[in-house]
């Protein structure tokens, strides 16, 4: 058994025992699991190089932690709960048992396609129970899962099949997003044109949609699966040996290939699944985002199926065939806790509320925050109309490199406040830094989030490039890990999470890099240099605002910011799709050629009162340029 904090007492005792003697403390926790051998080790290394390792000589496999020690206590209880896109499709069901089964299939399907432990598979899926099923028998045999969020682009694919040289795929036909067709098998074939590690390509047939088959390479998951044995035993993994790898974006470059292992991310996610939500045996879990997402990896599948849960998977989009859809969804499931984003909230509030008509909310127990910093307004409703004031709810601040959450109440036990994250978890020793990295002491006070000691959910590396990791988290504050977060906290002790600090932005929850962005945009033959930044915007927390500069007078302004999104939407994503663009013939620069994009920033917000002095640019004439053509252009 996991090890539940029940009071706030409890929560403040192992607080502190969690930072005195951190080695009892998590050797109490990992005690709840299920190991093959236990470690000789706790907890070793540190920030200085890196080199952090948990419960070191340990031996597990985390699918076994799924669902082979469920088998005997509770083989018949839902696993899975799967609700198509389409509500006059059929839903789908799992019990333990029958999971267990397909997992254990779908192993020696990997093990006879050649794949063995160490091997990287990319898995480009929609939320269908075959992406639970194929991340789980790749953790089973020892393979690294890389998931791809469907909604990426053929590039964005690619690029990461070839960064972490995969030597198999697994996607669909495709899927329907509302009453959109997705064309995943079409985009795959696209992005791999360009990627020579690919041996073969596993395809399910899902949405009955024509695809293109390349003998010899691709194969499908149904035949496959029909000849397939169903017993196999979990290979013996090493604590430290990888889980998976799961790509994110930072302020620089290309994304980055968060690494994260095994013992450390199981014992992690158990643990803050079972406190954070503070679930209960028979409690039915939905959180709503994709697996493609660490959300996703963490809170729909590890965290819930280490703990025994049923966890809800829903294919579609919150409105199709209507804006009630979720709701429909809790009430048929009678969901008990159910985990979403500050902006979905946002569209469902920006919607007037006859969607909630008819809605039936009084299964639920609790309600969770995730991706971005909730604003008052959405608390206070989601508060009252889908927790009907009786539930807590659970702001939770982590990231893709923390693995499971850091900073949040533990559901009606911390007391709690509209858009504070609230305090850290057992274990997590957070400091709010100047930009000097001078650890700010005083309680309330306000400035760069980090954190002073590792945690086992913690990112080992960036996949193949360990100096990148160093660079990017414990160069900034040496001996510290720093989050990219600006962060307030307030009398109580209690952290409220600003937003990053650094060149990454926030859409709808989903994180975006500048550099991609503009890199897509520079890719249009029109564009010279490009620069892009973000703006508020009252639906999606953040929207992307790109100023470029043409190689000729633009004579079609409309046209041109089409070709420009387009092209994104080709590279990137659809996601990372700028909102409004703007030409100019200058960018603000910085003497040695660095784009100030705090005063692009500024400028877009239209706070150009507090630009400051651009005496020391470069080119301080653009700047006017820039602020009426804001003002101006393609609003
Ligand atoms: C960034 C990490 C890990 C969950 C999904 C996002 C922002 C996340 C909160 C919150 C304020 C939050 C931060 C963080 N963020 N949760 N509760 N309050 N901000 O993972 O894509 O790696 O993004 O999301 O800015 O650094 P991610």
């Amino acid at each position: 058994m996991i090890p539940r904090i029940t009071n706030i007492q409890e929560y403040k005792s192992s607080y502190e025992q969690s930072l005195h003697d951190p080695d009892d403390f998590w050797a109490s926790i990992a005690e709840g699991f299920h190991w093959k051998k236990k470690w000789h080790r706790i907890h070793s290394g540190g920030f200085e190089k890196g080199d952090y390792k948990w419960f070191e000589g340990a031996k597990l496999n985390i699918s076994e932690n799924c669902l082979d020690v469920h088998l005997k206590s509770s083989g018949d209880k839902m696993a899975i709960l799967w609700e198509p896109n389409n509500p006059d499709d059929a839903p789908r069901s799992y019990t333990y048992r029958e999971l267990h089964t397909e997992v254990c299939k779908f192993a020696n399907v990997l093990k006879q396609t050649g794949i063995s432990k160490g091997d990287v598979v990319c898995i480009y899926l929609p939320m269908i129970p075959e992406l639970v099923i194929a991340m789980l028998a790749c953790a089973r045999i020892g393979a690294i899962h890389s998931i791809v969020f469907g909604g990426f682009s053929s590039a964005s694919l690619s690029g990461r099949i070839q960064d972490a040289a995969c030597r198999l795929l697994v996607t669909a036909d495709g899927f329907y997003r509302g009453d959109k067709p997705v064309l995943l098998k079409e985009m795959a074939d696209v992005a791999l044109r360009e990627t020579p590690s690919i041996k073969n390509v596993i395809i399910c047939n899902h949405a009955s949609l024509d695809i293109e088959v390349i003998a010899g390479r691709d194969l499908f998951w149904d035949q496959l699966m029909m000849h397939a044995e169903t017993s196999h035993t979990a290979e013996v993994m090493d604590a430290e040996d990888p889980l998976f790898i799961l790509y994110t974006s930072g302020s620089t470059g290309k994304p980055k290939g968060v690494l994260h292992t095994t013992a450390g991310y199981m014992v992690y996610a158990g643990f803050t699944f079972l406190n954070v939500f503070q679930f209960k045996k028979n409690d039915v879990f939905w959180c709503t985002a994709d697996i493609g997402w660490i959300t996703g990896h963490s809170y729909v599948v590890y965290g819930p199926l280490l703990n025994g849960a049923t966890t809800i998977l829903y294919e579609g989009i919150p409105s199709y065939p209507d804006w009630s859809r979720w709701w429909k969804i809790i009430s048929k499931y009678k969901v008990n806790i159910f985990y979403t984003a500050p902006t979905a909230i946002r569209s469902f509030i920006a919607k007037g509320n006859d969607h909630l008509n008819g809605a039936d909310f009084s299964s639920l127990k609790v309600l969770g925050s995730v991706g971005e910093p909730i604003n008052e307004e959405a608390w206070e409703w989601y508060h009252h109309f889908i927790g009907e004031a009786r539930c807590p709810i659970v702001d939770t601040w982590w990231q893709t490199e923390t693995g499971g959450i850091l900073i949040s109440p533990l559901a009606g036990i911390t007391a709690t406040k509209p858009s504070f994250a609230t305090l850290p978890l057992p274990g997590i020793d957070p400091v709010i830094v100047d930009t000097n990295g001078t650890i700010l002491n005083d309680i309330v006070t306000e400035g760069n989030l980090c954190i002073r000691r590792s945690w086992p959910g913690q990112a080992r590396t960036i996949y193949k490039d360990h100096e990148r990791f160093m660079a990017t988290y414990f160069t900034t504050y040496p001996g510290m890990y720093f989050t990219g977060d600006g962060c307030k906290r307030d009398s109580d002790g209690y952290f409220r999470i600003t937003g990053r600090v650094d060149d990454v932005i926030k859409v709808s929850g989903h994180r975006i890099g500048t550099a991609e962005v503009e890199n897509a945009i520079n890719e249009h033959p029109m564009v010279v240099e490009s620069a892009v930044v973000p703006v508020p915007h009252d639906i999606k927390g953040e929207a992307i605002i790109a100023f470029v500069i043409c190689v000729k007078s633009v004579s079609d302004h409309q046209l041109l910011a089409e070709e420009i999104i387009s092209t994104v939407s080709r590279l990137v994503g659809p996601i990372a799709k700028p909102e409004r663009i703007i030409v100019v013939t200058g960018l603000p620069k910085t003497r040695s050629g660095k784009i100030m994009r705090r005063i692009l920033r500024k400028i877009a917000e239209g706070h150009t009162e507090q630009i400051g002095d651009i005496s020391t640019l470069l080119n301080p004439e653009v700047v006017d340029e820039i602020k009426w053509k804001t003002l101006a252009e393609g609003k």
